[in-house]
């Protein structure tokens, strides 16, 4: 479908040429005067207005400001003669999409503009539409993007997702790895079951053994109950195993058995139990690498990879960047109560120019930051990058920092994370961590305290 523009200017040779310019790729209505734009603009779902700044008995910006309290996410772009520049680029400021001067000198520069006004309104578009959509049919988070490296891995996901075949997604951090794999589960057959997560990065082996196949009364020391694990809990759901190459090879094997007989035994146990679960896997490095280097079992690389999708870095989703960072900033102003947007031109420019190598995870940040310390109104380049820096120093993804840090640094890293997994895995309960990690209670107050980890148990 042709998108519809509304070209709103009371000089006739204004009018006839952005209708023939324009009339190839769009369908175009033409408005006079401030009356005729407002009852065309009542009656259908305008694209893009092109408003002139000066009508007769208008003023283009407050007009355009009178649409926009109607259609919020309206993109316009105001048209003005060169003396009256001052007052477009404070209308810009304000929040208008652009402003092109007339007379038009450059005619593809203005398709350019125009092209671009056409592309956000297609990005507002398709949240709201993609929100909608996934809101009232799963219950499943949006997974935005248009790019086709992202067609194809959302078309992936939704051929997977209802057959009860194990998926292994495959790319960098932050590129949506979890997001897709809780999508997959809204998606599937079991949706209405458990979908459990466990990260296998960072835990020692006993403590995830027992994490997944869980454990009878006295199995070992401090265990003073029976307690179930992950592949019980997850029984009919679906189990997301999170960095998976960091498994310890023993616990391969044991994985690789469960899988193999769809069944387990607790330890302490002999009695096996069915295991009913959907595996899910991710890993932030290469799979097939591992297995070559010899760090990660072949038989069990060929089960968990009978589909595999690989989430590509944001540097190869051309297109997405403007989506995605509309997105972000509408939900931060929701959630932080404020009006902030959109972003100006020039900071759409500079977010598409970076290399984001964070990827997701990183243009989030970025935009969530500037939200948080931003009053109203549009975001420009000095709120993304108030140090003028964007690509050279990307905030810091959660992969393993490319520095060594020292010792001390490294230490207190590893302890915050791991006893934040270990409550986390205790469901808060601090005696349960203190039994599972082997470490006095009073002596774990003491390092949540240090670590500011609080639990409401
Ligand atoms: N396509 C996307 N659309 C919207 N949000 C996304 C998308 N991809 C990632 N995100 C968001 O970016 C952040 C990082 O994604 P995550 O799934 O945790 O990445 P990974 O597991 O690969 O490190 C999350 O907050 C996630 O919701
Ligand atoms: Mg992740």
């Amino acid at each position: 479908m042709l998108p519809k523009i509304l070209v709103v200017d009371d000089d006739r040779h204004t009018r006839i040429l952005l209708d023939r310019l324009l009339a190839k790729t769009a369908v175009v209505s033409l408005a006079t005067d401030g009356a005729e734009a407002r009852q065309l603009f009542a009656a259908d779902d305008f694209n893009l207005v092109l408003m002139d700044q000066r009508l007769p008995s208008d003023n283009g910006i407050d007009l355009l400001r009178e649409f926009r309290e109607r259609r919020p996410h309206l993109v316009g772009i105001l048209m003005t003669g060169f003396a009256d520049v001052r007052d477009a680029v404070a209308a810009v400021r304000e929040g208008l999409f652009d402003y092109l001067t007339k007379p038009f000198e450059d005619l593809e520069a203005l398709e350019a503009v125009i092209g671009k006004a056409l592309e956000l309104d297609r990005a507002y578009r398709e949240i709201h539409g993609l929100r909608a959509r996934l809101a009232s049919e799963s219950g499943a988070p949006a997974m935005i993007g248009q790019s086709p490296a992202m067609e194809h891995v959302l078309g992936q996901i939704s051929q997977v997702a209802g057959l009860d075949t194990t998926v292994l997604l495959e790319g960098e951090s932050g590129t949506g790895k979890d997001l897709a794999a809780r999508m997959i589960h809204a998606m599937s057959t079991r949706a209405t079951k458990l979908f459990l997560e466990v990260n296998c990065g960072g835990l020692p082996e006993t403590l995830l053994e027992s994490l997944l196949f869980g454990y009878e009364k006295g199995a070992f020391t401090g265990a003073s109950q029976a307690t179930a694990g992950y592949f019980e809990k997850a029984h009919d759901g679906n189990l997301f195993l999170d960095e998976i190459a960091d498994m310890s090879p023993k616990l391969q094997s044991s994985l690789l058995r469960v899988l193999q007989d769809h069944s387990f035994t607790r330890i302490g146990s002999t009695q096996p139990r069915a295991a009913d679960f959907r595996l899910i896997c991710a890993t932030n490095r290469p799979l097939l690498a591992e297995v070559k280097a010899g760090r990660f079992r072949e038989d069990l690389y060929y089960r968990i990879a009978v589909v595999s999708i690989r989430m590509p870095p944001l540097r190869e989703r051309e297109g997405d960047i403007v989506p995605l960072a509309t997105h972000f900033l509408d939900h931060y102003s929701t959630k932080f109560g404020k009006t902030c947007g959109p972003l100006t031109p020039a900071a759409l420019q500079a977010l598409e120019g970076c290399r984001w190598e964070g990827n997701v995870r990183q243009l989030q940040h970025c935009i969530e930051r500037a939200v948080a310390l931003h009053v109203n109104g549009p975001i420009d380049m000095s709120h993304l990058f108030p140090t003028g820096e964007c690509c050279a120093s990307p905030l810091p993804a959660n992969d393993p920092a490319p520095v060594t840090p020292g010792y001390q640094d490294a230490r207190a890293d590893f302890e915050r994370e791991y006893f934040r997994r270990v409550l986390d895995a205790a469901g808060g309960n601090v005696s349960e961590a203190a039994r599972l990690s082997g470490i006095p209670r009073q002596n774990l107050y003491v390092r949540m305290k240090r670590w500011g980890i609080v639990t409401d148990k």
